[in-house]
């Protein structure tokens, strides 16, 4: 199973930004530990970041028929970036949207995302873990 992490804008500031929100661990240290769970499911991850919606779009579409799964945490895109949307719904690549926080905990218009309803599922405010809950959810998955 071939499974690609997406973060967007602002997740490479992880560690320094909102530490009381998002905790102190980098994004290079998010994804060691998700590798490494990746590693021990048999289960090969790939990471990109970027903080541009173009750049995210066009790795979206170079995924197609490459990735079997994306866990994608759009960062601010979440809440208004149709054009993720629209790459996930090109390729048809089935997506698991992950966040850190609790968005539904936080602001209001951190409560609507443009992707939750074309998600198989969305992990939300369970820091490093939303990401490795995916992961193991996909493990479940496997024969
Ligand atoms: C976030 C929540 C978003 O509202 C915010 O804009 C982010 C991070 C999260 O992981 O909790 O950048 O996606």
């Amino acid at each position: 199973m071939k499974v690609l992490v997406i973060n967007g804008p602002n997740l490479n500031f992880l560690g320094i930004r909102e530490p009381e929100v998002y905790g102190l661990k980098t994004l290079k240290e998010l994804n060691e530990e998700i590798e490494i769970l990746g590693k021990r499911l048999e289960i090969e991850v790939n990471f990109y970041q970027s903080n541009h919606e173009g750049q995210i779009i066009d790795k979206i579409q170079e995924s197609y028929n490459v990735i079997d799964y994306l866990i994608i945490n759009p960062g601010a895109l979440t809440h208004y970036g149709i054009g993720i949307r629209d790459a996930i719904l090109s390729t048809g690549i089935k997506t698991i949207e992950v966040h850190l926080s609790n968005v539904y905990s936080r602001e209001e218009f951190r409560h609507k995302s443009i992707i939750s309803d074309i998600a198989v599922g969305k992990i939300t405010g369970f820091g490093s873990e939303s990401y490795k809950m995916a992961l193991h959810y996909l493990n479940s998955l496997k024969k």
